[in-house]
């Protein structure tokens, strides 16, 4: 008997379902934005009420005593009580001066960044936020720009790429050379095997006398920030690190802009297929993450105008 013809089966949806999918996500989306001003402080104070951001997103030497005992949002049960080794490692002084920045730039690795030309107007804003220690040169710079004030560092990231920072150590310096004295965050009390790592980076970049300035995550700020967005409806194991950088921002900055924030396999105005990242197309782990639902609360703040969401290029 002849074969019966099928179509071969395919991961990638084909875009006749992703038109009606993003013209559904756009038809929420408007590129013309105004501030509004009042819906932005409510949320900024609904925040800081849950999470106190500005005082307690990072661990300092003045809020986490010797004594402390850290609660690891990730692991419920395991603890860490403070000693004199661990308090040498917190950041002294306050990352965040008492004042707001005017804009910050919260820039997501979303493949809809590459080819963006949004370079230049994120590097216009006062305050440069990056996730996992995205590259910045070879080309990607008129892209994604090159200031960074902050970065994060997925410690998957230092295993994989660094040897877990167990040899050699200066590939993981030089790396970070592009992203000048930033404060590099790490998520150090998350996990249980985040500690060691954290603690080599630490001290690798003080052995070598590294500008970039390391600190840690405050568990119990993450743990107040996933509480937050599920009495917003958010349901997700874990937020991703895009969205608790907004989160900080949106309690440090008055104005927050949205880069690279695109959760989805097709571009929203030329429907061609997007990597996951703007730099490699590793997928995102959506046994943990829940990005697209992520991605519709974001989109509705920028409705709200509590802050914007860049989704078109920068030409
Ligand atoms: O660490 P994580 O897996 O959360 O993030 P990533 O893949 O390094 O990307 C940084 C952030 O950009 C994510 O946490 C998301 O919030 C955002 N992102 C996005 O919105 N759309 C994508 N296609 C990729 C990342």
């Amino acid at each position: 008997l002849p074969q019966k013809k099928t179509a071969p089966p395919t991961s990638k949806p084909s875009c006749k379902d992703c038109r009606e999918k993003i013209n559904k996500v756009l038809e929420q989306y408007s590129e013309v934005w105004k501030k509004q001003d009042e819906r932005f402080q409510k949320f900024r104070s609904q925040l800081s009420t849950k999470c106190h951001g500005v005082e307690k997103a990072t661990i300092t030497q003045a809020n986490t005593p010797v004594g402390s005992k850290l609660v690891y949002d990730g692991e419920k049960k395991r603890t860490l009580q403070v000693n004199p080794e661990i308090f040498s490692t917190f950041f002294k002084g306050h990352p965040f001066p008492n004042k707001t920045w005017h804009t910050c730039a919260v820039v997501g690795n979303g493949g809809i960044l590459a080819n963006s030309s949004c370079g230049k107007m994120i590097d216009s804003a006062e305050f440069v936020i990056r996730c996992n220690l995205p590259p910045l040169s070879n080309g990607y710079e008129k892209h994604v720009g090159i200031k960074t004030d902050l970065v994060t560092a997925n410690p998957s990231i230092l295993l994989e790429k660094f040897g877990a920072l167990m040899g050699r150590r200066r590939k993981f310096v030089e790396s970070l050379h592009s992203y000048g004295n930033s404060l590099l965050l790490l998520p150090a009390f998350s996990y249980g095997h985040n500690t060691p790592v954290s603690l080599r980076a630490f001290y690798t970049l003080e052995d070598f006398e590294s500008p970039v300035q390391p600190i840690f995550f405050n568990p119990g700020y993450l743990h107040n920030l996933a509480l937050f967005w599920r009495s917003q409806g958010l349901r997700t194991i874990r937020l991703s690190t895009g969205i608790i950088m907004t989160s900080l921002a949106l309690e440090l900055c008055d104005n927050v802009q949205l880069y690279g924030f695109w959760p989805f396999d097709f571009h929203p105005y030329s429907f061609q297929t997007l990597t996951n990242h703007y730099y490699d197309d590793r997928k995102t782990k959506t046994k943990f993450h829940a990005m697209p639902d992520e991605f519709s609360h974001l989109l509705r703040l920028h409705s709200q105008g509590v802050l914007k969401l860049h989704l078109g290029d920068c030409k």
